[in-house]
């Protein structure tokens, strides 16, 4: 069979995801034939360079769409050779990959402006790599009045929903989603705010660190009661969903307006851990009403901190664990829901959910890329 027929008879799928962490990409390569397999897994961190001017594009400033088109450019070579290293150490012929899912970098989401922008040039990534791409995931869902974001609960309720216990899946990101999977009705989801954006802008501010592992840093400090109320009082925590954030709203300059300079680093750092972990509390107790069980994924469920003060800010009797206990390592979730929002793409299945982006009706999701 030549090499094209094979492709067509391939349900092989890669996930690229890098997030508004900045911290690098999280890659993928799933087989969803029959019972999922994940054939393979890559972390490939953000050469410094790259990240500080990704850092840089976050905020306006002179030059910023040739700027912003070279890093693009920049990002998918790294994307390609992410893609080819995975291929290698999994044994897999290119030729055997049906598409790409690539998240792309955001730079801006600007929902209530009708945009998202992620960077990373899917043309460039489509010829180096040979495999179609699918890209540009959130902009069908903002076209038809949706946020865009969050795009994952569709994801997590194909794999992670069970009709006999009500579950709310948590991705701590940079940004917090949520999943709400009651064991009937439909599956609510939204960004409850900051997830580890904060804890790691406030340890690169003060010390130069990337993170603080494990959340050491947070646990020998104590919160500060006064400044987490006046954090907590941001409007966004008190809008109902459909609602999505980025690092437009919560970074660096945002938490320097709250008088911190003089504070001890690890007490505004608890205050921190402390912030995302109440903003999550209270987003399950208020809007998934009788949750059971919570699951945690994405870089934050590392954060043992942070995971202790999520399980105190739940209501009492919420059994806590992470989707490795649902048989998808918290690492990968993200990266394996872009390789099955790829996978929708191509059937022309709709990837977006409207109950949780707010959109008027659930569109495909993604442009395709031949190679
Ligand atoms: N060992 C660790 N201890 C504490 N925090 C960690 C650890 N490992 C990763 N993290 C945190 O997780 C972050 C990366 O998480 P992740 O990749 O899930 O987020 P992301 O890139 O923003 O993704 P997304 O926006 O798609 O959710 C790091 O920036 C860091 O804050
Ligand atoms: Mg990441």
């Amino acid at each position: 069979m030549s090499g094209s027929r094979q492709r067509l008879h391939s349900e092989i799928y890669i996930g690229l995801m890098s997030g508004t962490s900045l911290d690098g990409i999280d890659a993928a390569l799933v087989d969803f034939r029959g019972r999922r397999r994940l054939l393979g897994t890559l972390f490939a961190p953000y050469p410094r360079r790259l990240k500080a001017a990704l850092l840089a594009l976050q905020v306006p400033s002179r030059n910023e769409l040739h700027r912003a088109s070279l890093v693009g450019i920049r990002l998918s070579i790294l994307y390609a050779g992410v893609v080819n290293r995975l291929l290698q150490r999994s044994g897999v012929g290119s030729y055997r990959v049906r598409a790409i899912g690539c998240h792309g970098q955001t730079v801006r989401h600007a929902p209530g402006f009708r945009y998202t922008m992620q960077l990373g040039s899917p043309a460039v990534l489509a010829e180096r790599a040979g495999i179609p791409v699918v890209a540009d995931f959130r902009s069908a869902d903002i076209a038809v009045g949706g946020q865009g974001a969050p795009l994952v609960p569709a994801f997590h309720a194909a794999v992670f929903r069970n009709a006999r216990v009500h579950r709310v899946i948590v991705n701590l990101g940079g940004i917090a989603n949520l999943t709400d999977l009651p064991r009937r009705g439909p599956v609510t989801g939204f960004d409850t705010g900051p997830g580890n954006i904060l804890l790691d802008a406030w340890v690169r501010y003060r010390l130069g660190r990337d993170f603080d592992r494990s959340g050491a840093i947070a646990s020998r400090g104590q919160p500060l009661e006064s400044l987490l109320d006046d954090l907590l009082a941001d409007s966004y925590f008190r809008r109902p969903p459909p609602k999505s954030t980025g690092r437009d709203h919560f970074n660096l300059a945002w938490l320097r307006r709250f008088a911190v300079a003089r504070r001890r680093t690890e007490d505004v750092q608890a205050t921190l851990s402390e912030l995302s972990a109440r903003t999550i509390g209270r987003a399950i107790a208020r809007f998934c009403p009788g949750a059971r069980e919570v699951y945690l994924c994405g870089g934050g469920a590392r954060n043992s901190d942070l995971v202790r003060r999520i399980t105190r800010a739940l209501p009492d009797g919420t059994a806590v664990a992470s989707t490795a206990k649902l048989g998808i390592h918290p690492d990968w979730v993200e990266a394996i829901a872009f390789a099955w929002l790829a996978q929708r793409r191509l059937r022309n299945e709709t990837g977006s959910l409207p109950e949780v982006t707010g959109a008027e009706k659930a569109r495909v999701l993604g442009a395709i890329y031949a190679a």
